[in-house]
């Protein structure tokens, strides 16, 4: 599990001009909120959480933001790339009505356990925050798993204008939510913990990672917690004990750039 296995890509779908989801065949288990470290030969090795899941194929959808993840939107199928994992420790998902919120492209980790929450039958509702219309994707995929799904655009060219914790504020006062899940901009995470002070809450952090296996301490949060083993997802009674959620992150270097 620890080494990367080299594996050929099976499909890519272009869900936005600079978003990409990419399947390949890998029949070890995966729990909706893990993630993979990708090696893109010659480049980096970088993680992504699993976006889909079947016995068989597993996917990953990402954005082009840097060196690695731009070459790998490069690759087509057949092109070869590196996979270990899976990594940490998964969502939780249990309630009669879930509410999850997905700023940019935090949507497309939460799509397996939307999918797992409507597989159980659980009543379950989506919010898509993004900040314009060309930035949005998976509403239709979404949509067919039953749940209901809200989008909210920064610019309003597209669902409801404004942030999609300002929209989660107003269903938690409407519906009773039994537990919240997140994913996106840390600042809209942390925005959203503070609604949910006596609701079970559950936010995948990001942090920049080497190993993935607890050992090089690269991604650090709090009193020494590892995002790569004691996380990526966190709960909120833990999340009120980082004082560093919503605040910074470390570069490679371990440098803290703030949150703004
Ligand atoms: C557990 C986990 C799961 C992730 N899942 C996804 C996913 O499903 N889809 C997706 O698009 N991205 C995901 N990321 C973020 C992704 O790993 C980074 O965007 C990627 O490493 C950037 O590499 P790069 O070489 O392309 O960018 P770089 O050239 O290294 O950096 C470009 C920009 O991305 C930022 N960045 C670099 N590394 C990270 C990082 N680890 N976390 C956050 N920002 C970073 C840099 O600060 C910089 O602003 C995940 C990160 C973690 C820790
Ligand atoms: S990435 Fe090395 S300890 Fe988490």
């Amino acid at each position: 599990m620890n080494i990367p296995i080299i594996t050929p890509i099976q499909s890519t779908t272009l869900e936005t001009k600079d978003v990409k989801t990419i399947t390949f065949a890998h029949p070890a288990p995966v729990i909706p909120g893990q993630f993979y470290m990708i090696w893109i030969p010659g480049v980096d090795e970088i993680p992504m959480s699993v976006s889909r899941i079947t016995l068989k194929t597993k996917a990953i959808t990402f954005r082009d933001v840097g060196d690695a993840t731009h070459q790998l939107f490069q690759l087509n199928a057949g092109s070869h790339i590196g996979i270990r994992g899976p990594y940490g420790n998964g969502f939780t998902i249990a309630g009669k009505h879930l509410l999850f919120v997905g700023g940019g492209t935090g949507i497309a980790m939460l799509a397996p356990a939307i999918e797992h929450a409507r597989k159980q039958k659980v009543k379950t509702t989506v919010i898509i925050g993004v900040k314009t219309h060309q930035e949005l994707f998976f509403e239709q995929h979404m949509k067919r798993t039953g749940a209901t799904v809200y989008v909210t655009t920064d610019d309003g060219s597209y669902g409801e204008k404004g942030f999609a914790s300002d929209l989660a504020a107003t269903v938690l006062k409407k519906e009773h939510i039994d537990a919240v899940y997140t994913c996106g901009p840390e600042l809209m995470m942390k925005t959203l913990h503070k609604l949910c002070k006596h609701i079970r809450f559950q936010a995948s952090l990001e942090r920049y990672m080497k190993c993935a296996m607890g050992l090089c301490g690269q991604c650090c949060v709090g009193d020494g917690l590892r995002v790569c083993v004691d996380g990526p997802i966190f709960d909120g009674t833990t999340l009120q004990k980082i004082t560093d959620f919503g605040k910074y992150h470390r570069d490679a270097a371990g440098r803290k750039i703030m949150y703004k």
